[in-house]
């Protein structure tokens, strides 16, 4: 059995407790579903105020929804569409504390208020998002995105 719960409530240990849970359960596996499918699970474990945590994939001309955890989510989302689809165009990650002052944001579960989105790249090209959503509005800060980018930067070759 796994054992992966959360051992404290302050925000900056949980970050550091997040990247270590998720380094023990992807550094063996290859199959990307189940990592990703894991992550999805580990960030709405360790990250509070969540309403949705999870991946959409480039697969051909859009994002293409993957594993996550929340309310069901639209499938496709196109280059340069929504805040998932910036961050693809861009290259960066999209920190917005009100998501309906993003022209463009897609909602996907109305309680949404503030999202943080890091892309994971492969060679240079964006291959993945990681898209999580709060109901709390300015959730996300620039230690969740360094924290984000983190995790990223260790999935990159394990998706
Ligand atoms: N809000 C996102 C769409 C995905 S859902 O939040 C899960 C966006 O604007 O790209």
């Amino acid at each position: 059995m796994f054992e992966h719960h959360p051992a404290t409530t302050d925000r900056a240990a949980l970050r550091v407790e997040l990247l270590a849970a998720a380094n023990a359960l992807t550094r063996d596996e290859p199959d990307a579903m189940a990592n990703m499918a894991n992550m999805a699970a580990l960030l709405m474990l360790y990250l509070p105020d969540l309403n949705w945590a999870g991946f959409y994939r480039v697969v051909g001309g859009d994002l293409v929804l993957g594993p996550f955890q929340g309310r069901p989510a639209c499938v496709r989302i196109g280059y340069g569409k929504g805040v998932c689809g910036t961050a693809w165009a861009r290259g960066q990650t999209q920190l917005v504390p009100d998501v309906h002052a993003f022209t463009g944001h897609i909602a996907c579960d109305a309680a949404s208020r503030s999202e943080l989105v890091v892309p994971l790249f492969r060679e240079d090209a964006v291959i993945a998002v990681i898209d999580l959503d709060s109901p709390v509005p300015d959730r996300f800060d620039s230690d969740d995105a360094a924290c984000l980018e983190s995790l990223a930067r260790m999935l990159e070759s394990r998706i």
